[in-house]
């Protein structure tokens, strides 16, 4: 299975990501992680992210392309994988449509967090208290919610477009979320096992 899961900053895309790929037995891949990763370990990548991703920016399309190819060319990746974040533009949609045609390969389904504006930025106050990630300050957390609104929800239309795109409502417990999502996997491998 080849899986992208989106949503608006705050959605719970790491949250549920971590339960699915764990229960279809793929690797969950968040880019911001692997930034945030690089970050921790003052690496040349992690020196160019950080001040995209403090300041609530993305990180540009050619550094987070190549990395992200490099990491799906890795051996975990072979059976499938469940991206968290990427792609966030139309350049990286086309990016991830050239590395799966060139591994003949094809995307299965994505599937998309929808969430109230005022819940997500509540949840990432919240997460603020408890985790202190340098982008969750109120500032940046309102233009992380931008740049999403901007550049990264036009590619749902395109993804629902190619008949790919599941829709969850995402709010309440994480357990409530993890079984819609687990109901659209379902049909997601029905239409895979269809085709
Ligand atoms: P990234 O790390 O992907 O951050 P994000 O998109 O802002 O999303 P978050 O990780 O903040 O939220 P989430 O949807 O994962 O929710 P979570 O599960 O944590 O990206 C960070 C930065 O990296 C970007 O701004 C950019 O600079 C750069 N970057 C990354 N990818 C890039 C790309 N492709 N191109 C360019 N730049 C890129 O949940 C949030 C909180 O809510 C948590 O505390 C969680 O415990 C809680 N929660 C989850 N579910 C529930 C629930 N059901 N009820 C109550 N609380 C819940
Ligand atoms: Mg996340």
């Amino acid at each position: 299975m080849r899986l992208l899961i989106m949503g608006a900053p705050g959605s719970g895309k790491g949250t549920q990501a971590a339960r699915l790929a764990s229960v279809v037995g793929i690797p969950a891949i968040s880019t911001g992680d692997i930034f945030r990763a690089n970050v921790a370990g003052e690496t040349p990548l992690g020196r160019v992210a950080r001040e995209y991703m403090d300041a609530g920016e993305y990180v540009p399309d050619q550094v987070t392309n190549a990395m992200v190819r490099d990491r799906l060319g890795e051996a975990d990746c072979a059976a499938g994988f469940l991206l968290d974040g990427y792609p966030r533009t139309l350049q990286q949609v086309e990016e991830l449509d050239a590395i799966l045609a060139g591994g003949d390969q094809r995307l299965d389904g994505v599937v998309e967090l929808v969430l109230d504006a005022q819940i997500l930025v509540d949840r990432l106050l919240l997460r603020a208290r408890d985790e202190g990630r340098t982008d969750d300050t109120p500032a940046v957390i309102q233009r992380r919610q931008e740049v999403y609104a901007e550049q990264t929800a036009p590619l749902l239309t395109e993804y629902a477009g190619r008949g790919l795109l599941h829709s969850i409502d995402a709010d309440g417990s994480v357990e409530d979320v993890t079984t819609r999502l687990t109901a659209a996997l379902g049909a997601i491998r029905a239409a895979v096992t269809g085709r």
